[in-house]
């Protein structure tokens, strides 16, 4: 079992250096780890007909590796440039293409990853905002293509003037060293998914009618289509609200 650490701050040993750090220092033992600076690469596209072996060094790294963890600031609100540019030049390792241009994922599938990601705003203001969300959902979108399966994120904001990670951080990277030294096997949660719409669809419906109660003393409730349009009005508005909450919870940010 190997742990690939990926590291795309403009800072060697900055807070995000620190944070993989101490991911990759808590891993369980008889699990190998190495870290991979990612601006001591000079990494540019493959051209047709002509070698890359710096593409080549990073793919093989990856390829020996079971689970990757990205550890990147954010800047200007999104993805560093340095990992945007390595998964740019990586999209031809990364996915096969189909004859239409359409991809699907490549000889790295169902390999694992973990994100890191920090910014100077905030708690508060992340919590609100999620500024890190771009950079997270950029990792997410070429993973998935991929064919990369997520175990986690960690995120630490209010990074202006901040020197050492928090201690409540450090014991978060430490719980998340353990996490991926352990073999996942393929990732399907498809029964859990069935299982999570089946409560939420239960509890909505249960929520509906109880609003329904009421509207009694304002509308005919016994007339079919009035019970029917205010169920599906009352229904798609706590749908809406849920599906809007679980987005904004997606990631994290605190
Ligand atoms: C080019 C650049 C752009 C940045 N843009 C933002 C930003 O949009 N929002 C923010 O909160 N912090 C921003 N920051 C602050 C970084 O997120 C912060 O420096 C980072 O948390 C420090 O991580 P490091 O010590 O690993 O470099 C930016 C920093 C740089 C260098």
């Amino acid at each position: 079992m190997k742990i690939l650490g990926i590291l795309a701050s403009h800072k060697e040993h900055g807070l995000n250096a620190q944070m993989l750090e101490h991911v990759l220092d808590n891993v369980d033992s008889g699990v190998e780890t190495e870290t991979i600076y990612l601006e001591n690469y000079n990494i540019t596209p493959h051209k047709y007909h002509e070698e890359n072996p710096v593409l080549d060094e990073l793919a093989n790294k990856l390829m020996e590796s079971d689970v990757w963890v990205f550890s990147a600031p954010t800047y200007w609100r999104e993805c560093p440039g340095l990992l945007k540019n390595f998964f740019d030049c990586m999209r031809p390792k990364f996915v096969y293409f189909k004859d239409n241009g359409d991809t699907i994922p490549g000889p790295f599938k169902d390999k694992h990853y973990m994100s890191i990601s920090s910014c100077y705003m905030s708690t508060t203001e992340n919590f609100l905002t999620g500024i890190t969300d771009e950079t997270f959902k950029t990792i997410d979108r070429v993973m998935s293509a991929a064919g990369v399966i997520k175990v986690g994120e960690l995120v630490l904001p209010n990074t202006f003037g901040m020197k050492e990670i928090p201690e409540k951080k450090i014991k978060l990277c430490k719980k998340f060293g353990h996490k991926i030294s352990k073999k996942q096997e393929k990732d399907d949660s498809t029964v859990k998914r069935y299982i999570q719409l089946f409560f939420m669809i239960a509890v909505m419906a249960l929520v509906t009618m109880g609003i329904q109660i009421p509207l009694k003393a304002i509308m005919p409730m016994n007339n079919f289509w009035v019970s029917y349009v205010s169920f599906v009005v009352i229904f798609f508005v706590l749908l809406a609200v849920i599906l809007h909450w679980v987005t904004f919870v997606k990631h994290r940010r605190r």
